[in-house]
């Protein structure tokens, strides 16, 4: 387990007065290693009308065992609840409750998926409420569910069905664990997903993490390589000795540059052309926090924050986009944050600049497709990071458990994220910011 509380409370005393004081009783996460089942078990149940016949099937060939409805004394590995045909309030009900059926044999770290529509405004108003209702539905059951379980959703635009390919890839991801700690979040979906080595989706790419030499960044360096790309690393020439030993554990290659540089972006697509081959992946991972009060804050705090943690992403993507340097379907992850989502007292400066990530990977998404390409963010919530263990130890406390899996993330639950939105598993994916927080109540 990540922190004390936690390991304290899984000890058979500590689980006595978790029930008895009604303590928060956060369970080990079942997270990703290689060569171990995605799911913790065969039993998945699939809800939902005709239109979901056809990913009923396709599970069934994967060699799951499949049911069609909740059956008695039956512990489910995964649920997956089609909503995708609601056209009205009304029709959410029986999928709905049948879920509920379900929801009482879960298994321990079982996943639950619910596939539905994204609501937009030249929807009919009945389809609207039900296309939104389903999100509504999702996030309560995400609170809802226990030991270790979680429940997310799929939104697929117009044109991808069900038991499509389209579908199936982002699918994986969410059953798998390695979205072990992402929870109570959607995600919309377009045609392109394609399948992946389920253990190394990134065979064969280049990729470039920022921000490399520690933290989440040499996590982020660590699960792209791991999982089949060869990666330049990137950190301030303050961080070199660092930087090279990240880079050596993994076999990349280290270039010391601040990002704030006129020409950083250039300076990546030359190291890169001439080290690597063309660019497939590029992580913005790199970030400042100068924490102040607004009414206290000085120029120099608020100026470096949004040149650092945003300004550079704008220079740098117009550079790359241009060098010709990005390999056929280049895939950029920047790094967000709740904080960006929420605000957060002190950080006026920081949540301005994360909010301007998720403004600018919408806005881009578009060049990014012309280009072949897809761009999105990954908004961590509460990580167990030096930053975090920094907190004072109350605040710390209270933040690790502010979510519904009641504990911190770890940095590869981070890395994981932004592996997946890297993949062509997520080519259907784009202009989105996804959660890694557990369901955080900040922000939700
Ligand atoms: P960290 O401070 O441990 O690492 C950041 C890295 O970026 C350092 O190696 C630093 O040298 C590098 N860096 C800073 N300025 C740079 C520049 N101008 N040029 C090149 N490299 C530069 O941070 P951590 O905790 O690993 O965070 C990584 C990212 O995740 C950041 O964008 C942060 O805002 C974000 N994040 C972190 C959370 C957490 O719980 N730790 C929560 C939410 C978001």
């Amino acid at each position: 387990m990540t922190d004390s509380y936690s390991r304290l409370i899984n000890t058979p005393l500590g689980k006595r007065a978790a029930k008895a004081l009604g303590l928060p009783h956060p369970v080990p996460l079942r997270r990703y290693e290689p060569g171990v089942e995605d799911l913790p078990g065969r039993e998945v149940l699939v809800l939902g009308g005709e239109g979901a016949d056809p990913l009923a099937a396709r599970l069934l060939s994967q060699g799951r065992s499949v049911h069609r409805h909740p059956e008695p004394r039956t512990a489910y590995a995964a649920v997956i609840a089609d909503f995708s045909a609601a056209a009205e309030p009304g029709d959410l009900q029986e999928t709905a409750l049948a879920l509920g059926h379900a929801l009482k044999g879960m298994a321990a770290h079982g996943r639950i998926v619910v596939l539905g529509r994204p609501a937009s405004p030249q929807d009919a108003p009945g389809t609207a409420a039900a296309r939104a209702g389903v999100v509504g539905l999702m996030r309560s059951v995400a609170h809802e569910v226990r030991r270790g379980a979680t429940c997310n959703a799929l939104l697929l635009e117009d044109g991808v069905e069900p038991g499509s390919d389209d579908a199936a890839a982002p699918l994986r991801f969410l059953l798998s664990t390695r979205s072990a700690y992402v929870n109570g979040q959607p995600l919309t979906v377009r045609p392109g997903g394609a399948a992946t080595d389920p253990d190394r989706p990134l065979a064969g790419k280049t990729a470039v993490v920022t921000g490399a030499a520690r933290g989440i960044g040499a996590a982020i360096v660590r699960r792209l390589s791991a999982d089949g790309a060869r990666v330049l690393l990137v950190d301030v020439p303050a961080a070199g000795e660092a930087l090279t030993n990240v880079a050596n554990e993994v076999g990349g290659v280290a270039l010391q540059l601040d990002i704030t540089a006129e020409d950083a972006g250039r300076r990546i697509a030359e190291a890169a052309s001439a080290r690597l081959g063309p660019i497939d992946v590029l992580v913005h991972n790199a970030g400042i926090t100068r924490d102040k009060l607004l009414a206290n804050m000085d120029e120099a705090r608020w100026a470096s924050v949004i040149a650092v943690n945003v300004s550079s992403q704008l220079a740098m993507n117009r550079q790359l986009l241009d060098s010709g340097a990005l390999g056929p379907a280049p895939r950029f992850v920047s790094l967000a944050s709740t904080s960006g989502i929420a605000g957060n007292r002190g950080q006026s400066n920081y949540a301005a600049s994360k909010a301007g990530i998720i403004g600018m990977v919408a806005a881009e998404a578009e060049r990014f497709a012309r280009a072949g390409g897809t761009v999105n963010a990954v908004a961590p919530g509460f990580i167990e990071t030096e930053m975090t263990r920094a907190m004072p130890a109350v605040t710390r406390e209270v933040a690790r458990r502010l979510n519904s899996l009641q504990q911190g993330g770890v940095p590869d639950d981070v890395a994981q994220a932004v592996g997946f939105l890297a993949s062509d598993a997520a080519a259907g994916i784009s202009g989105q910011t996804l959660r890694v927080c557990g369901q955080s109540m900040v922000g939700a």
